[in-house]
């Protein structure tokens, strides 16, 4: 096999979260420096990468079926576009997850797995997945045993700070202000595939900032698995968002996501009095009911929640909250869901991600409590958050029209609907207006003309 062909041509895909990006966005910095190219598609790659997410079993499946159309795709005796075979690499949460399950697996051969700790060790694992003579990436020398090509390690100090992500340009720029969760919310895998919280320096995440304005992003959105637990030499998160509000050129920070159980005074205080700190927080409340935080181990209970939100809304009227919730959490009993309808109800929430519980290998819930809410009532109870959920957002949207903002303009024109364009307002909500000449990273002044569940209509003034 000829390396210096198979160091030409990477393709990447990724799944899961906005911090899956940002890892894609280093993976692809620490690939360009080692003379790999990154190539727009799968069929002209030597190497494809999918950068997984574990987060729920249904992410497993999309990843799984990529993997098997891939495989198919690339192998000539399999009847597929009769393409060139390629070397597949999982990295992200189902490499720390599933390792064995991927290296074993008999159905489809994996030449290599890399976990999230592990993206500075790519050009070696691919070089060595390449030299494999039998691909599943079993490298056997002679006379040596038979060897897996993996890295899973999880660091305690790894933050990539001397990475500077590859990005395309754009608007927003995702930055991973930490890494990892020290949480250990029963039912979740990110502490097992993402391993535990550190967090960058303030200087070095305002040094990328710096460099983002230069390059002409208008908005960075802070990321961590627990965003408001940031701590570094003395510095919390609070103090980090004025840090990186000071830098010029930049004119909207967002972050995402907080915990409820740590929402404190001080970080209020900067998202309610800095003019660039967006008036949004998504806050994930996961369930109304005390009996199921408490088995979730969320640490706070529904009446600290609803008077976290409370104090929100009054020291900042304007906020936007959305959510994250968990529905059919084992042995939840109706009425304790109905406990997670009311709390909707009563915090009137602008959005919810609303999740059908999934069972995570490895984690506290999957050893503790059996999977025993059926499928048909968990669904029951999804369709029943989601309807109540639209029917929110409906209504405060509409109490948007007549009222004017000004929104950056994120995104281009869609093919259904190429005369307009959009934008968000600071909280968050995305509007369309008509394109005339604005352009993306424009801030224009609309007023609300019309709403429906998921977006408003807009006209600039
Ligand atoms: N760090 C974030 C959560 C990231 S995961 C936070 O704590 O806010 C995003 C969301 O996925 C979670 O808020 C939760 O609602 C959902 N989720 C996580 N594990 C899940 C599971 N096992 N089944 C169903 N949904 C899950
Ligand atoms: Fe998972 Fe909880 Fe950590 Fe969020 S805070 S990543 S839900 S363990
Ligand atoms: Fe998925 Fe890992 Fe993000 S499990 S949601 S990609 S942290």
């Amino acid at each position: 096999m000829n390396n210096d062909v198979m160091k030409n041509k990477i393709f990447l895909e990724t799944y899961g979260c906005q911090m899956n990006s940002y890892d894609s966005e280093l993976v692809c910095s620490i690939l360009a420096k080692a003379n790999y190219a990154l190539v727009p598609t799968e069929d002209e790659a030597d190497v494809v990468l999918l950068n997984t997410c574990a987060i729920r079993e249904h992410a497993h499946q999309k990843v799984y079926n990529r993997i098997h159309e891939i495989k198919r795709g690339h192998n000539p005796a399999g009847g597929g576009a009769g393409g060139h075979p390629v070397i597949v690499g999982i990295l992200g949460c189902m490499a720390t997850n599933l390792r064995t399950e991927l290296l074993e697996n008999r159905k489809f051969k994996i030449d290599f797995i890399a976990g999230p700790d592990s993206y500075k060790r790519l050009p070696q694992l691919i070089d060595e997945a390449a030299k494999t003579e039998v691909r599943g990436g079993e490298v056997r020398g002679k006379g040596e045993e038979v060897r897996k090509v993996f890295d899973i390690t999880l660091s305690e100090f790894e933050t990539y700070s001397d990475v500077y992500p590859r990005r395309e340009r754009g608007v927003n720029a995702w930055l991973a202000v930490m890494r990892g969760c020290n949480n250990f919310c029963t039912f979740c895998v990110v502490p097992y595939t993402r391993g535990r919280e550190r967090s960058r320096s303030v200087e070095n995440v305002v040094e990328e900032t710096r460099r983002l304005a230069g390059e002409g992003f208008r908005q960075v959105t802070l990321l961590g698995q627990n965003v408001n637990s940031y701590f570094c030499e003395g510095a919390d998160f609070a103090d980090l968002l004025e840090a990186v509000s000071a830098v010029e050129g930049i004119v909207r920070i967002r972050f995402t996501s907080p915990h409820p159980k740590d929402f404190p005074e001080k970080l209020l205080d900067v998202v309610a009095r800095n003019p660039k700190v967006c008036k949004h927080i998504h806050l994930p409340v996961q369930s109304g009911n005390n009996r199921i935080l408490e088995l979730m181990d969320r640490t706070y209970t529904r009446e600290e929640f609803l008077a976290l939100t409370g104090k929100i809304r009054v020291q900042c009227p304007s906020i936007a909250l959305t959510t994250d919730i968990i529905v059919g959490f084992p042995s939840e009993r109706d009425e304790e869901f109905r406990d997670t309808v009311a709390l909707m109800r009563d915090v009137e929430f602008d959005s919810a991600f609303i999740f059908k519980y999934s069972q995570r290998k490895g984690t506290i819930a999957a050893r503790k409590y059996p999977d025993n809410v059926p499928e048909s009532v968990k669904t029951e109870r999804i369709v029943h958050l989601n309807e109540i959920q639209k029917a929110m957002s409906l209504k405060k949207n509409r109490a948007h029209i007549g009222a004017e903002y000004a929104i950056l303009i994120e995104e281009e024109p869609s093919e259904r609907f190429p005369e307009y364009i959009q934008g968000r307002t600071d909280g968050n909500k995305l509007v369309a207006i008509p394109k005339a000449d604005h352009a993306l990273g424009d801030f224009v002044q609309v007023r609300i003309t019309g709403a429906s569940a998921n977006t408003l209509k807009g006209v600039a003034i």
